[in-house]
């Protein structure tokens, strides 16, 4: 028994199913990853296998793990005396940096993670706009919390029909009379989007999306959808609120919206903000933050909101990424990588599709045709993409996956040109292994 094996069997006892989130268990390997440490791109295994991370913590790793910029910003809390539950100078140097990177951020608020800032971030929209429901599109992810725990990734046989799915909620515990406050809409329909807001309009407090759908792999919206969910937003006063935990930074600086050109009224900044550490923002415009007590009469308070040793690490890390060249190296290693995976999946005609933008991407198996909306993406083979991560795992590249559901995978800006062809002669070899377990999915010649 090897030491991974042997802390899974010890962590069962002690942690339900041997982790600390549920979703770090990986199914393709049937246990989870656990790791001894981190350094650049590279991540290493209890026994000391070395991987190059594909994940990248799902994502919040965006300048590679270990970084000495990070580590400085740490030090400083540590010098600092880890003072916790006050603002700082620091506090207020990074509300001003976030305002100056991201179109839509005139005032901010900060919280831990993704889950806590959505959550607080949609009381401000009830409380602004006075209604209470929520239209959220199917496929779409917006953390654990009952508001909006609702079909982010639905079984295909209860989700509804497709043109107007049926909310489906997510997890045990979830009372069922938060459905009353959720109204189901499929991504990249402007038809229904339209019936829906026609039908509830006076009731809607905020549109939520994930402009960019990386949850559902990588989704973009079609061109003039989210200028029209703007439009119709604008229109009968509700709040476009953009969920941008993983699109920020991903892309631009200013993430989705910079990248998008749409500007939202709220938004949610979370993973690569913090460097690795826990924080996220809820940001937007003067006149709806302004809701947020002292000021106004919604609550968003807590000991840990904007900690100092991620607040510290957030300056650090935005300093990276708006620092000339970072964009341009970022989609230098994306098209070394995405370009790689086009030619693998070309010389080995395994019926699978690549979608992606910025640092993160998909790969889509058993599907050929462009996926636009979640019920497409549902479609694709949970078996071959288990083969698939599983045997890239054998070979050294780490892919997370997210209990069967389509995955999103990633790359940071310490992948290296070696590392990324080390990562691609994984893949090779690993999508070799798909083609002869699934003959009948090998595209004809
Ligand atoms: C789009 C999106 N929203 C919200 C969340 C929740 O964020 P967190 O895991 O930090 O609570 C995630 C990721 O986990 C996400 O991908």
């Amino acid at each position: 028994m090897n030491l991974t094996q042997q802390l899974y069997e010890e962590a069962q006892a002690y942690l339900p199913g041997g982790v600390s989130a549920s979703v770090r268990f990986n199914r393709a390997l049937g246990y989870p990853m656990y790791i001894a440490r981190g350094d650049g791109c590279l991540i290493y295994d209890l026994d000391g296998r070395e991987y190059v991370d594909m994940c990248v913590s799902h994502g919040a790793s965006l300048l590679g793990h270990n970084h000495p910029k990070i580590k400085a910003a740490i030090r400083q809390a540590l010098d600092m005396g880890i003072i916790c539950s006050y603002d700082t100078v620091y506090h207020v140097a990074l509300a001003k940096k976030i305002a100056g990177l991201v179109p839509g951020a005139e005032m901010v608020r900060y919280a831990g993670s993704g889950t806590e800032a959505i959550m607080h971030g949609l009381r401000l929209a009830r409380a602004y706009t006075g209604r209470e429901k929520i239209l959220k599109f199917e496929g779409h992810f917006h953390g654990y919390q009952d508001y909006v725990y609702f079909s982010s990734a639905p079984p295909l046989d209860q989700a509804g029909p497709p043109e107007a799915p049926v909310p489906y909620i997510e997890s045990a515990g979830t009372p069922e009379g938060m459905k009353q406050y959720i109204i189901i809409v499929p991504f990249n329909d402007l038809e229904g989007f339209e019936r829906a807001v026609a039908a509830h309009a006076d009731e809607l407090a905020a549109i939520i999306m994930e402009p960019i759908n990386y949850d559902a792999g990588c989704i973009l919206p079609l061109p003039g959808f989210v200028e029209r969910v703007r439009e119709l937003a604008t229109r009968h006063g509700i709040v476009l609120f953009f969920d941008e935990v993983l699109t920020a930074f991903r892309m631009a600086p200013g993430g989705a919206q910079e990248y998008l050109g749409v500007t939202p009224d709220l938004a949610v900044l979370g993973k690569a903000i913090g460097g690795g550490l826990p924080l996220s923002a809820i940001t937007g415009k003067r006149e709806i933050m302004a809701h947020y007590k002292p000021v106004g009469k919604c609550q968003h308070s807590g000991t840990y909101m904007g900690h100092l040793v991620p607040v510290l690490g957030a300056l650090a890390a935005l300093e990276e990424i708006s620092a000339p060249g970072f964009y341009a190296r970022l989609n230098g290693i994306g098209d070394r990588l995405y370009g790689g995976i086009e030619d693998i999946l070309r010389r080995t005609r395994v019926k699978a599709r690549l979608q992606h933008l910025g640092a993160r991407f998909t790969i889509y198996f058993g599907v050929d045709e462009p996926v636009t909306n979640y019920r497409q993406a549902a479609r694709h083979s949970v078996p071959m993409m288990l083969t698939f991560l599983r045997a890239c795992y054998e070979r050294g590249i780490y892919f997370h996956d997210y209990g069967g559901n389509v995955a999103h995978h990633g790359f940071s800006i310490a992948h290296t040109g070696p590392h990324i062809d080390r990562a691609l002669e994984g893949i090779e070899a690993a999508m070799q292994a798909v083609k002869q377990a699934f003959p009948d999915q090998v595209r004809a010649r």
